[in-house]
């Protein structure tokens, strides 16, 4: 397995890989890699013949007062989970290396990243689409899987893609949970097992409103049925949302397929978790 921490000489090596014809995958991930990321690793795997991950935790993306500094890493234990899932290059780039001090380009989507998370963290998905076009450059990759646990993040990306006509794939991964339920998320590191069994009725909540979709309870009820469980569990609730799969706008009687997207803290960390229910005809 390769490791790059210079762009340049990553990308150097990416556009030789790419001249010689061989096809490129890349899983981006900021590290701390968890069973979630290996299923990331492991869907791309069979579908080129160069399979990179990236780790970074990428500075854009963070706002002023959130876990930049506190973020959890463990570069050799992430290194081996990566071989052990067929990794052939890694890429973890040095901040410096990947932002010039007068950086003054910002890659940015208007329109799906503005609610959600984009409410709470207005700075964040201009981070994420920067970040994400620069690894699509630098790794001249033809396919790109993320995960559905980002499922906002997962929109944005795939309208960056189709917007600015990068010639990628994009795939979006199944969101893999832990046995007791909780979606899988480095941050999960941070919950006391207290706050951990609070956290279970996220997942609880997205199965019962689930449930009463398909039994053609409406849409308004079921919200306000999730959002009272939600409440009486968290320490905060960012938001409950009940939406079009495809354009985010609020769920109604006509929408196909509705994202339920869920945000919420407990003790001090924030979790998403989300599901896509299609009704019955
Ligand atoms: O989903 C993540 O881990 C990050 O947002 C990503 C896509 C790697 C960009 O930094």
């Amino acid at each position: 397995m390769e490791i790059f921490k210079d762009p340049a000489l990553f990308q150097k090596r990416m556009l030789e890989l790419k001249r010689a014809g061989k096809s490129i995958a890349i899983v981006p991930t900021m590290g701390y890699l968890h069973d979630g990321h290996a299923s990331l690793i492991d869907n791309a795997r069979p579908r080129a013949d160069v399979l990179v991950v990236s780790i970074f935790v990428n500075p854009t993306q963070f706002g002023p007062t959130e876990d930049l500094q506190s973020y959890p890493r463990d570069f050799n234990r992430d290194c081996t989970i990566c071989a052990n899932h067929g990794t052939d290059i890694i890429f973890a780039p040095d901040a410096e290396l990947m932002y010039a001090p007068d950086r003054s380009v910002w890659v940015e989507e208007t329109c799906l990243s503005r609610g959600l998370c984009g409410k709470d963290r207005p700075t964040h998905f201009r981070g994420v689409t920067t970040v994400v076009a620069k690894l699509f450059l630098l790794s001249q990759a033809d396919i790109a899987v993320f995960g559905q646990k980002d499922a906002q993040q997962a929109l944005v990306i795939r309208r960056m893609v189709r917007d600015l006509n990068f010639p990628i794939e994009i795939v979006i991964s199944p969101l893999i949970r832990d046995t007791d339920g909780v979606a899988m998320s480095s941050r999960n590191t941070y919950l006391s097992a207290a706050e951990r069994e609070r956290a279970r009725i996220l997942n609880q909540s997205l199965t019962a409103a689930t449930a009463a979709l398909r039994a053609g309870e409406p849409v308004e009820a079921v919200q306000q049925k999730t959002l009272s469980a939600i409440t009486e569990r968290a320490d905060r609730v960012d938001y409950v949302a009940f939406l079009d799969s495809e354009t985010l706008e609020p769920a109604n009687a006509a929408t196909g397929e509705i994202l339920i997207a869920l945000a919420a803290v407990f003790g001090h960390t924030r979790l998403i978790d989300n599901t896509l229910v299609r009704r019955p005809e």
